[in-house]
């Protein structure tokens, strides 16, 4: 091969065209064909071949044919065989420009056979490496294939092996894509999957969750129902036991009244007069009931589950009520109540805290003790703290009574939700709870809610 170019101008500008359509084939497959069919008209060669290492070191194998049968590929690529494999072998191009009869050194049986007057076959490289050929042949006469066209052949497969190159990087990066794509799409299944797991155990945990704190409000429903029978109970059964003195008093009188007995008489005085003291006891006694009733209506407010503007106090006070058999005789309540603004919050769920901090404060008063109500307004928040004279908590669990579910008081229903339900209750009112407790001395809750 000479080193001064012999290629014409007007090839160059052809090999530049062709190196511009070729260039654009990203489809390995169109582009041998592209190749073979560019090369055929370029050389005006006959018949010719595309050829392509498979695999690295393997056989060169035929990828595209042109004016070849079958059979005549399959004897052609036999017999030109001799052609290819020296290509192959030194890396170099062939020209033959004239074919003897006889095969001989510088001919191939496939030129005798397919009567070849001239071959021209040249390496297909990839940085110095052989990754195929291109080979054309033509029965038109000896030295059809000039030096010239050997060097124009060469430069064109320079070009060919550019675009089989990139063809093939296409491939392997749309390859690698569609993997990637099916590996995405694979973890994505994965996720989602996981994502529905996830949704499904905690609509479950929620659902335990719930059933929790409804247990937890069925609980304090029986303590409370337990607690306002009780309070019921005695006005209730004084009221009775009046009953009968009453009926007996009426007796007394009307046996006075009918008789002129003056011992009957002073007994219908005295009965008369015990009357009144009576309806004075019975006043109260009613007084008492309709009290705990008020107070009752007041704590639940059952008809209103909104947000209002309530007096924090008022709540305070109704839920002593109707606790007030759990530290009657027992438990001296001091209160030091602060002024304080009527407060936007669910009166029924804050009069639940405060049940809820009370209870745990009679409950950790074992005999006799104390509890401190104290309510203040310090810049534009509320506090309400309850401390009692009870026995405590140690440090290590002060961290752990707001858990759903810990409980030191053994096995209850909706046992250990109420701090848990306090806390909850104080987030939905962007207020906190904060717990301070000496074991021995006794525990301090402070409540803070937003003006
Ligand atoms: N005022 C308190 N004094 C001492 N311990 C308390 C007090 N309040 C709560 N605790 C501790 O916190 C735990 C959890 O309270 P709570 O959630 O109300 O559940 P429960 O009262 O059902 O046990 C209690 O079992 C108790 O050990
Ligand atoms: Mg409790």
């Amino acid at each position: 091969m000479s080193t001064t170019t012999s290629i014409t101008p007007l090839r160059l500008i052809t090999l530049y065209e062709v190196s511009r359509q070729i260039n654009s084939q990203l489809n390995l497959d169109k582009l041998l064909d592209e190749i073979m069919d560019q090369a055929i008209a370029l050389l005006r060669a006959e018949k010719g071949l595309v050829l392509l290492r498979e695999a690295e070191g393997g056989e060169l194998g035929v990828k595209v044919a042109r004016q070849m049968d079958r059979q005549n590929l399959i004897d052609a690529v036999a017999m030109s065989r001799s052609v290819i494999e020296r290509v192959e072998k030194e890396g170099e191009p062939v020209l033959l420009q004239k074919v003897p009869d006889i095969p001989g050194e510088d001919a191939t049986k496939s030129m005798v056979m397919f009567k070849l007057k001239s071959i021209i076959c040249v390496p297909l490289k990839a940085k110095d490496q052989l990754i195929g050929a291109i080979y054309l042949d033509t029965t038109d006469k000896a030295c059809f294939f000039k030096d010239a066209d050997l060097e124009f052949l060469e430069a064109f497969a320079n070009l060919a092996c550019i675009a089989i190159e990139n063809a093939r990087s296409y491939q392997e990066i749309e390859h690698l894509n569609a993997n990637l794509e099916q590996k995405v799409a694979q973890r994505t299944r994965e996720l989602q999957e996981k994502n529905a797991q996830l949704t499904d155990a905690n609509q479950k945990l929620r659902d335990t969750q719930m059933q929790l704190i409804r247990s937890e409000k069925m609980a304090s429903l029986g303590n409370l129902a337990a607690g306002v029978a009780h309070e019921i109970n005695n006005p209730l059964g004084s009221l009775n036991g009046n009953m009968d003195v009453f009926v007996r008093s009426f007796d007394a009188i009307r046996k006075g009244l009918e008789s002129d007995d003056p011992e009957a008489r002073k007994k219908a005085y005295k009965a008369a007069l015990n009357l009144e003291n009576l309806s004075r006891v019975s006043k109260t006694a009613c007084e008492r009931i309709s009290h705990i009733v008020r107070a009752l209506r007041n704590f639940a407010r059952l008809d209103e589950e909104e947000f209002k503007q309530v007096d924090l106090h008022e709540g305070l006070e109704s839920t002593l009520v109707l606790l007030e058999n759990r530290y009657r005789d027992r438990i001296e309540i001091i209160k030091e109540y602060g002024e304080l603004p009527q407060i936007f919050c669910q009166a029924a769920q804050i009069n639940q805290v405060f049940m809820n901090l009370l209870l745990n404060a009679c409950e950790a008063i074992l005999e006799t003790g104390k509890i401190y109500i104290r309510t203040a307004m310090s810049g534009n928040e509320i506090n309400v703290s309850f401390r009692d004279t009870g026995v405590g908590i140690a440090p290590e669990q002060l961290a752990k009574i707001y858990d759903p579910g810990y409980t030191t008081k053994g096995v209850r229903v909706g046992v250990g939700l109420g701090l848990a339900i306090c806390y909850k209750i104080m987030e939905e009112h962007g207020g906190r709870i904060v717990a301070e407790s000496r074991v021995g001395e006794g525990s301090t809750f402070t409540l803070t809610l937003p003006l």
